[in-house]
């Protein structure tokens, strides 16, 4: 194989990932990517006068597009989606067009062209919330939001071809993903950047909330390890283990940046959030991989890159998305 089309590339995880197999890989990488919102041409610029990085600028649910972006390729990493919960709560319609059609035309394409591989990238949260425990790959299924469901509509349809059409493919069910480049209405580079702003943090209800943190360099590794060693029709959980609480992790951010404690704002809670999230990994660890950074050390990173990095996130904030109760900004 010579060539791997990425969509999604140029989203937070994507441009991490197109980043990590240019530098790790001697492959070529087509880059398909829509540029909504959140996909931003200047996350891979520095990218573009490389000759083993190409992009096709198009809608993953386009069949013309997805044909022509795989020609050449060997395989296929699907990043392309919607995954702002709040987002889905007030519109979910973009979500089910993306993740639920927009896979399923990538899997026609797939399967037209014949590739060795489908690396299907979804989350934790199709599990929905675990009050305690950490689910396997055999838990059953219990999406809460819209995103959510559209992504475990998504899981089914790419075991569906697996089992059906034979399509090499295998799932990764990624725990909370952080680190640089990520948009900045997610929320640890919210809490960052606003801290970095002076202004409140918006805490959603008692935010008791439990997310396990995973650095996305440690993530890209898991996917590189699934592109080349997953096992077809296997679905690998990718989890740090690490568990924090969101007002905990709010808390070290403010103390880290020197700013005052009563930057943190409750806000009015998410309807349907999911208290806890919790992945047993153990599959993709036998597999060969485990994550090489810690909260604390991948934290300090993230938050020295957003610090250096304000010309990147500040026009982006005029386009994030912000709790409906929060006082408008200045
Ligand atoms: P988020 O980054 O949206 O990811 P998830 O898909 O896991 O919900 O939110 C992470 C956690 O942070 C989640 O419990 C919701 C909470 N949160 C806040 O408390 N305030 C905020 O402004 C945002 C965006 C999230």
């Amino acid at each position: 194989m010579r060539k791997v089309l990425v969509t999604g590339g140029s989203g937070f995880i994507g441009s991490n990932f197109i980043r990590w197999l240019l530098k790790h890989r001697s492959l070529e990488v087509e880059n398909l990517d829509n540029f909504t919102y959140a996909g931003n041409r200047a996350n891979l610029k520095d990218l573009e006068a490389n000759p083993r990085y190409h992009l096709t600028e198009g809608d993953v649910a386009d069949p013309k597009k997805a044909a022509l972006a795989l020609k050449d390729c060997g395989a296929v990493v699907h990043f392309a989606a919607e995954t702002h919960v709040d987002r889905s709560i007030v519109d979910s319609s973009s979500f089910l067009r993306t993740n639920v059609l927009g896979t399923h035309v990538l899997l026609e394409a797939a399967k037209a062209a014949g590739v060795e591989k489908f690396v299907h990238i979804s989350t934790d949260e199709v599990y929905g919330s675990l009050e305690q425990g950490a689910a396997d790959e055999s838990f059953p299924l219990h999406p809460n939001s819209p995103y959510s469901a559209s992504k475990a509509g998504a899981d089914h349809l790419v075991s569906a071809y697996g089992i059906t059409h034979r399509l090499p493919a295998v799932i990764l069910r990624a725990s909370n993903n952080y680190g640089p480049y990520q948009f900045p209405e997610k929320f640890l580079p919210l809490m960052i950047t606003n801290a970095l702003e002076g202004i409140p943090l918006p805490i959603y209800g008692d935010g008791r909330y439990v997310r396990e943190w995973l650095f996305v360099e440690d993530f890209c590794e898991a996917v590189g390890l699934a592109l080349e060693k997953g096992v077809p029709g296997e679905i690998y959980n990718v989890g740090s283990g690490e568990h924090q609480v969101n007002l905990e992790v709010a808390g070290m951010i403010l103390r880290a940046l020197g700013k005052p404690q009563d930057l943190l704002q409750h806000v009015t809670d998410r309807p349907g959030h999911d208290r806890r999230y919790a992945l047993r990994s153990d599959k993709i660890r036998a597999l060969g991989w485990s994550p090489a950074h810690q909260f604390p050390e991948g934290l300090q990173a993230t938050m020295e890159w957003y610090r250096q990095n304000e010309r990147w996130w500040r026009p982006l904030k005029a386009r994030a998305w912000l709790p409906p109760n929060l006082p408008a900004r200045a």
